[in-house]
């Protein structure tokens, strides 16, 4: 049996305590001859800056590009609100993303039929609700330069960022959603500004362009980032997968992120290029929600989005289309029993903790296992 190398970065707030529900997990599927791991743990964040003064360590930077796949936690937090530009929490992500090349972000909202009441929306217009969100997630206004605050000396500053994209950076994301779109209800909306930025201009072209020559099967549709935040609240069931830039990927995957119920539970993929002689990819895994440092060590934060996440390592990473399978109707079925969260609680309803929760799907997996 393969072993798979992962890389376990739990971060700040929430963080570790998610974390160690996923390793329950983790644990669990070695228990039952399921996967086989090499595994290494190291800080990442404030966490890391506490330690080495900078948000990742050249040690953890080396674990992570040797890894098969990293588990990541969350990063950030009030306390260090105050540190050098540079070095805060989230520099250490940025670092990861940049330097491992994971330029798709796959941010799936799904809406569990148990969980419809606890969006904010109507049942209706979220009840099934599985859509995607393909984010570009190394170029864009997140990484452009110049990217400065100057002094002009008379009392004023100026703050600049840049938004770039070339031809390939779109070319590339533009094939990660039609290959996904396949896969799934074989529809596409990508989203730009094409009405007011030159990028938008060229990422329109270009994903015309892709699907034109490679891509005709699939249907394709734009919509303005502007108007298509709109659509997602108005008739989310419309979209099947969403192609977008870094930023309108990083506002529109919150927004689907609240649809389904809470943000806790959503999971997401940052993959890379697949290596045309190893067949595989750099990949990190992490909850779309941050480290909620108002609740952190109070041990009620909802481990769902992280275990998710362990499960879509499972499906992209290691080939374990069925362990995926399994961690998601494990998670369906504790939810399915009633159990919440604080997050996911109605309100005056019964609510469970981190590790209640973690234990409740471990004990659905064992079912599932006896089952099988
Ligand atoms: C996300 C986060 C990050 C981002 C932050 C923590 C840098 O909001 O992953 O969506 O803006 O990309
Ligand atoms: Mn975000």
């Amino acid at each position: 049996m393969a072993i798979h190398k992962l890389l376990l970065l739990p971060g700040d707030g929430i963080g570790p305590e998610v974390m160690a529900q996923a390793k329950n997990v983790v644990a669990w599927l070695e228990r039952n001859g399921i996967a086989k791991f090499a595994i290494e743990e190291d800080l990442v964040g404030g966490s890391a800056y506490e330690a080495h003064s900078k948000s990742i360590s050249e040690t953890a930077m080396d674990k992570a590009l040797a890894a098969d796949a990293i588990l990541f936690g969350a990063v950030g937090g009030p306390k260090w609100d105050k540190v050098p530009y540079d070095v805060r929490p989230e520099a250490g992500l940025l670092r990861l993303r940049k330097d491992l090349a994971l330029f798709a972000n796959l941010r799936p909202a799904i809406c569990y039929p148990a969980l419809a009441e606890s969006s904010s929306l109507k049942r209706e217009l979220v009840d099934g609700l599985d859509l995607m969100i393909i984010r570009e997630l190394t170029g864009g206004v997140y990484f452009g330069e110049p990217k400065t605050i100057t002094d002009l000396g008379n009392g004023q500053k100026r703050a600049v960022d840049t938004q770039v994209y070339d031809t390939y950076e779109i070319e590339r994301i533009a094939r990660v959603a039609f290959e996904l779109a396949r896969k799934r209800r074989n529809k596409v909306t990508s989203m730009e500004k094409r009405n007011v930025m030159k990028t938008g201009v060229l990422w329109h072209e270009v994903v015309e362009q892709v699907h034109e020559r490679e891509y005709k099967d699939v249907q394709l549709e734009h919509q303005l980032a502007d108007a298509g935040g709109m659509q997602l609240v108005r008739n989310p069931k419309q979209f099947d997968v969403i192609v977008t830039d870094n930023l309108f990927g990083d506002m529109l995957s919150d927004v689907a992120a609240m649809l389904t119920g809470s943000l806790g539970m959503l999971p997401s993929a940052s993959l890379g290029e697949t290596d045309a002689k190893t067949k595989k990819r750099r990949a990190l895994y992490e909850p779309v929600h941050g480290s909620a440092p108002d609740i952190a060590g109070k041990g009620t934060a909802n481990p769902i989005a992280m275990i998710g996440s362990l499960g879509m390592a499972m499906r992209y990473s290691f080939g374990l289309g069925q362990a995926a399978d399994m961690i998601e109707q494990a998670i369906a079925g504790a939810l399915g029993k009633g159990l919440r969260t604080a997050d996911i609680a109605g309100t005056g309803a019964k609510t469970i903790g981190t590790s209640e929760m973690g234990e409740a799907i471990i004990a659905e997996l064992d079912g599932l296992a006896a089952r099988a």
